[in-house]
């Protein structure tokens, strides 16, 4: 059975009681998928501990967003990691789930602290959700306090997010090192999200564009100039964009999250897409060849 807290003052006295060498944190909001066990199989490896944590976060939701109706499948959460770290072959290494039944666990009465970073946080997902960043980074730094790990990791997918917190950790000078993984696909190229839950048949169909789309450009870009190919890749983007399901549609220097220059080495091609009320991103980093 996979040792799991509800309460911040059971984990409190866990953590207080833990002497491991080497702490992995994986914090998710649950539902979880292929992407997240990448997560916990990274962090089983390459720690003594790994806590995984649960929590629905409502500080990175908007108003009119999903809180409310977001998946929350503890129970299924918890079988899905007791099977597949039995498939692991790595030698038992231990691993608990902190997923507080409360809010008020991780912001108490009387809770006011933000943690804000600045112009990286208001462009591609956060044009359209603002404060969602805040949210993020605001929670993180909050799970970091209560865990204290070594190593956290992340998904590619949300590659802003991760952007994101490594500037937090290097502005904050927090000792924790942040890992990325990449982004898991279904066999059809569709990147693994709690939120595919709510595509109809018809609209995964649709879904199936937008890593197509994303494949597309990165076909034309990959392994050149991109000052050959910048007025090009402009002109592809422009007329996709027409369609309002788009979100957002860019490529981006990978650093910078700026536009490319003659000198990026790395883009990122990064999408937003809109199917009905469904919001999906994914995105694809390419090499370019500026030498
Ligand atoms: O990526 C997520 O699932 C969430 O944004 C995170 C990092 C768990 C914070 O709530």
């Amino acid at each position: 059975m996979i040792e799991l807290f509800r309460s911040l003052s059971d984990f409190r006295y866990f953590r207080n009681k833990v002497t491991h060498q080497s702490i992995g944190l994986v914090p998710t909001m649950g539902n979880l998928h292929a992407g997240h066990l990448s997560l916990i199989e990274e962090s089983l490896s390459e720690n003594d501990l790994t806590i995984v944590t649960i929590f629905v976060n409502p500080k990175q939701f908007g108003p009119d967003e999903d809180y409310e109706e977001y998946p929350r499948t503890l129970e299924k959460d918890l079988q899905k990691i007791q099977m597949f770290q039995r498939t692991l072959p790595l030698p038992a290494k231990q691993l608990v789930v902190f997923s507080p039944a409360q809010v008020n666990d991780i912001y108490p009465k009387n809770y006011s602290t933000t943690i804000t970073l600045g112009d990286v946080t208001t462009k591609l997902c956060g044009k359209s959700r603002p404060g969602h960043f805040d949210g993020v980074t605001t929670v993180v730094y909050q799970l970091f306090s209560i865990t204290r790990p070594q190593a956290a990791y992340f998904g590619q997918k949300d590659y802003q997010q991760f952007a994101i917190l490594s500037r937090m950790v290097e502005d904050l000078s927090l000792p924790v090192e942040l890992e990325m993984m990449p982004i898991i696909r279904d066999e059809n190229g569709l990147a693994l999200s709690s939120r595919n839950q709510y595509l109809s048949d018809e609209d995964y169909s649709q879904a199936l564009y937008l890593p197509q789309t994303l494949a597309e450009l990165q076909n034309f870009i990959e392994g050149r100039n991109w000052e050959d190919v910048s007025k090009e890749v402009e002109k592809i983007i422009d007329q996709k964009i027409f369609d309002p399901s788009w979100d957002y549609l860019q490529v981006l220097d990978a650093i910078s999250l700026e536009a490319p220059t003659s000198i990026s080495t790395q883009v990122l091609i990064a999408a937003a897409y809109r199917i009905g009320k469904t919001r999906l991103i994914d995105n694809i980093l390419v090499e370019v060849n500026n030498a």
